[in-house]
């Protein structure tokens, strides 16, 4: 039985991924989840899976290397999925030190524990171990509007914002942990994500969110920045394949060839509300074009993104399989099953993040 230490399994994406490994593997795996509970963790997002006898949480800062030494000693580790990150850009741009603390230092310690207890003495690695560092296609940098430009594994690092910055730092550590001693590791560059339990910090739960109040919905600068879009469960997916198949050393991109400009998803989200909520809902009448306001743009806003997955599909076999129209709807249909989780995430700090990040906008 595989034993999975995940970082920041109380996030986003970490708890869509126990998710996922639990759906899939059942009582076949035991999962560890290292979370320090920032504003982004929430553990609400794992109901249902905290009563497993095969999964334990563990509060704790990835920072803190007397915790998570401590972990490593007692629990014999067969991989490592590294989550735990700040991952806003805004905040980064409002205050980026923590981003350096947790992003970078805490990639250090965490790299640095599993040295410890993974090497031989002959300087080579225990059997079947595996650290994947789960990043982000932002470390790439901007491509320009043209439609025929990606990011490849090979494209070279040009972060812009201070969080892209970070995790472009904590990728070249794990690449010099390769390098130097042939530390079994995976990093894989990812693309935005969405889904259920997704913080409405950022844009679709946030204009999800704001539309169903008749809230403004804003929209950086001109709208036209492109993301590439993926549904979070073919992330998870994609992550476990690469600890499976992922030949060791190796990055890959992950990434969904869906690539819209924020106004166009701001579109298709209003569209998609109005197809789902019922004519007596009250709601419905709140649900609004004249909602979209055009703000400030973000500093240093990178324009587009566009991860081509050539390598992931040829090497591994991973290919995205929820289309966008079927995501928003489970997306949009997750967020209206569980409006309690929405009124807990946004009451309390919510509301005093939202006036300082919105009030000069
Ligand atoms: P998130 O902000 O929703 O969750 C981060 C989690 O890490 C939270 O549970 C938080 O409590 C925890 N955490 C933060 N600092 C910690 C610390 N010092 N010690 C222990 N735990 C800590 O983030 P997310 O959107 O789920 O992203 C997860 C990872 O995936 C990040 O590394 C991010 O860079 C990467 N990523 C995200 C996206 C995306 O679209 N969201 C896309 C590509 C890659
Ligand atoms: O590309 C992967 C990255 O995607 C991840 O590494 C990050 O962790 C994740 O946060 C995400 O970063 P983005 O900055 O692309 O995501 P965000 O949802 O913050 O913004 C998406 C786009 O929408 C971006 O161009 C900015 C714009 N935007 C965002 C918000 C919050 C708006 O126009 N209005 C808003 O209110």
């Amino acid at each position: 039985m595989k034993t999975y230490l995940v970082t920041g399994g109380a996030g986003f994406i970490g708890s869509n991924f126990i998710h996922y490994m639990f759906g899939k593997y059942g009582d076949d795996i035991r999962i560890i989840n290292v979370d320090k509970l920032t504003y982004a963790g929430n553990l609400e997002n794992l109901k249902g899976v905290e009563e497993r006898e095969n999964y334990t949480f563990v509060k704790a800062d990835i920072c803190d290397k007397e915790s998570i030494r401590k972990i490593f000693q007692e629990n014999d580790i067969d991989r490592v999925v590294h989550f735990a990150a700040e991952s806003h850009v805004d905040r980064s741009i409002k205050a980026p030190e923590v981003f350096v603390q947790t992003n970078v230092l805490g990639t250090a310690v965490m790299l640095n524990c599993a040295k410890e207890v993974w090497e031989l003495p002959d300087g080579s690695f225990r059997e079947g171990k595996k650290f994947l560092h789960v990043s982000t296609d932002e470390v790439y940098g901007s491509l320009p509007d043209d439609e025929n430009a990606y990011f490849y594994e090979t494209s070279p690092y040009e972060p812009h914002s201070p969080y892209s910055a970070s995790k472009a730092s904590s990728d070249l550590l794990v690449k010099a942990y390769v390098d130097t001693y042939h530390f079994p590791a995976n990093i894989t560059n990812c693309s935005n994500n969405y889904g259920p339990y997704q913080f409405p910090e950022k844009l679709i739960p946030l204009i999800i969110n704001n539309a169903l109040q008749g809230k403004k919905l804003p929209v950086y600068g001109d709208g036209k920045n492109v993301r590439d879009w993926l549904y979070v469960d073919d992330h998870a997916k994609g992550i476990d394949m690469v600890l499976e198949k992922g030949k060791l050393g190796e990055t890959y991109n992950i990434g969904g060839h869906n690539e819209k400009q924020n106004i166009e998803i701001i579109h298709i989200i209003l569209e998609t509300l109005q197809e789902m909520l019922s004519p007596d809902d009250p709601r419905k009448a709140l649900v609004s074009e004249d909602l979209i306001t055009y703000v400030e743009d973000r500093k240093g806003h990178d324009r587009r993104y566009a991860i081509a997955p050539d390598k992931i599909r040829a090497e591994i076999g991973w290919e995205p399989e929820t289309m966008f129209k079927e995501g928003i709807r489970k997306t949009i249909a997750w967020f209206f099953e569980h409006e309690e989780w929405m009124k807990n995430v946004t009451s309390g700090d919510y509301q005093k993040y939202y006036q300082e990040m919105y009030q000069d906008k």
